[in-house]
């Protein structure tokens, strides 16, 4: 079979051409890297998982009419999606105090935020991702203010439907992030949501109990890993039990 051209590895994804001009296929990896490549392993399975939660996501992201890179799901590992010229912004969404925001301040870890912080970090791994304001996204040409505005906006919009989505299934959505990219159609640039969004770039608390359920289990070594994302796979009814045709819809929590 006649292999297709790789286009870009990433730390969890490899990016080749699509079939038709314009298309790209995200390859989803069992490989995981924290703290910027210095923490390197693998979760298995986390490839197929989070390939389904973010076909999940998007998918239900684009049913409210956020627009999206996603087109369709190929096979267990593979999407399909719109090629985007990607914004090297990465745009963080918290909602409760942790991580890089808990060490930044001095705050505790769960902290409640009186309302959302949206962040922004620079995409450049050898700077480190630094964090930056939307002057320099403007001023540095990285996005207009009109495309930041628009990101902005998506981003709270979807940050206020995945916190009832998770919550509906148990789960508080502590933080996560975002990238988006620009879509050239008929002559005209707009602003879609791309990547993924799925346990590596979320934080996902129990509500009862407030076990982490997402990346961090990796980054701080805490164990259950795998078992982690099948959960959040389990809960969203996007894993099935009973073979591959068995898919229930989301379980709701009382
Ligand atoms: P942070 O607290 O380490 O800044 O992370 C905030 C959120 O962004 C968290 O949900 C994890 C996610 N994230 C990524 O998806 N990629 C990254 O490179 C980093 C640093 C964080």
């Amino acid at each position: 079979m006649a292999r297709r051209r790789q286009i870009y590895e990433g730390k969890a994804k490899v990016l080749f051409e699509g079939p038709e001009p314009g298309t790209v296929v995200q390859y989803f990896k069992d490989d995981a890297t924290a703290f910027n490549n210095q923490k390197k392993g693998t979760i298995t399975g986390k490839g197929v998982i989070n390939n389904r939660i973010s076909e999940y996501l998007m998918t239900r992201l684009g049913d409210i009419g956020i627009p999206t890179h996603f087109v369709r799901r190929l096979n267990m590992r593979e999407q399909l999606v719109r090629e985007v010229e990607i914004v090297p912004v990465e745009v963080v969404i918290r909602n409760i105090v942790a991580g890089s925001m808990a060490k930044r301040f001095g705050m505790e870890e769960g902290t409640e935020l009186p309302r959302s912080i949206v962040e922004f970090c620079y995409k450049s791994d050898e700077l480190n991702d630094p964090l930056i304001t939307e002057e320099h996204i403007t001023a540095f040409g990285w996005a207009a203010p009109q495309e930041l505005d628009e990101i902005v906006a998506m981003s709270l919009r979807i940050n206020d439907f995945l916190c009832g989505l998770f919550l509906g299934i148990g789960l508080k959505l502590v933080d996560f992030k975002l990238e988006f990219g620009r879509l050239w159609e008929n002559e005209q640039v707009r602003i879609v949501l791309a990547d993924e969004i799925s346990p590596d770039s979320c934080r996902l608390w129990d509500v009862k109990t407030n076990e982490k359920l997402d990346k961090d289990r990796f980054r701080r070594d805490l164990g259950g890993v795998e078992e982690a994302y099948q959960e959040v796979a389990r809960r969203l009814g996007i894993l099935p039990e009973s073979g591959p045709r068995d898919m229930p819809g989301p379980e709701t929590m009382q």
